[in-house]
């Protein structure tokens, strides 16, 4: 009853050919997966050539990051979820954990930035996550549900249908060290158990939870057979149009 979701977060790579090229070249190998909804998300100079060029097809578009601010303004680098959607964007990501630890994105600015994206129309794909240090700890449930509750603060019930939760432990990404399909999924159970708590069992039930970190052809599959897995937030794999569409197409 969720349908999957599939995303390559492309982050600070590609030129601008070189997304588009890469975008043509997906198009075809995951032209027939209907099973999940397929999104990329490449650099904001790439996504209106991008979007264009994958006008009509089951590819969507990300940007990476939308300012907190939604309208337009004074304000030097930012660019406004509405310029994003009017680049041609369906989602963005916010809150990814390079920006809460090189930016300093604190939980208030996630969700200035998901009430920003909801409201130019956009779905936002919302990340949380801990680090080894506080998994070390036994911390992970409890800066997960902080988080969760931080960065989605003040949404309504149909704002919620709207959103779309990442979970990426911060020691998984980039490091070649997934974690097991059993830790990703008592942590996905968990954050659904708070969405449930926090607003109601339909909510809870209808919310798509992603994994990510290290997400690869060879071991989608496992991570996709676990309940609360709902699909995939993919960064390196995602960067090669075959490896990415092999991990579109788990299922077959
Ligand atoms: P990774 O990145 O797949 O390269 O670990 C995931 C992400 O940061 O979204």
């Amino acid at each position: 009853m969720r349908k999957p979701v599939i995303a390559g977060n492309w982050k600070m790579y590609k030129s601008v050919g070189d997304s588009v090229s890469t975008a043509l070249d997906l198009k075809p190998l995951v032209a027939n997966a209907n099973h999940c909804e397929v999104i990329i998300a490449p650099v904001f100079t790439a996504l209106k050539s991008v979007a264009d060029r994958l006008e009509g097809s089951n590819i969507r578009v990300s940007a990476q990051d939308c300012a907190t601010q939604k309208t337009e303004g004074a304000l030097t680098g930012e660019v406004a979820a509405f310029m994003i959607k009017d680049a041609g964007c369906s989602h963005v990501i916010i809150g990814h954990s390079e920006r809460r630890q090189h930016y300093s994105e604190t939980d208030q600015i996630v969700s200035k930035k998901t009430q920003a994206a909801l409201e130019a129309g956009l779905i936002a794909i919302v990340c949380v996550g801990e680090t080894l240090e506080q998994r070390d700890q036994g911390k992970a449930l409890d800066v997960v549900k902080e988080q969760v509750t931080g960065s989605l603060s003040g949404l309504t019930a149909s704002d919620l249908a709207r959103i779309i939760v990442a979970y990426e432990p911060v020691w998984a990404i980039g490091t070649g060290r997934t974690a097991t399909p059993e830790q990703a999924q008592e942590m996905h159970a968990f954050i659904r158990r708070v969405f449930a708590e926090r607003h109601s069992q339909g909510t809870a039930d209808a919310l798509r939870i992603l994994y990510g970190g290290s997400v690869k052809p060879d071991n989608i599959a496992g991570l996709m057979k676990r309940t609360d897995i709902d699909g995939a937030l993919v960064g390196g794999a995602s960067l090669n149009a075959e490896s990415f569409a092999k991990i579109v197409n788990y299922n077959g």
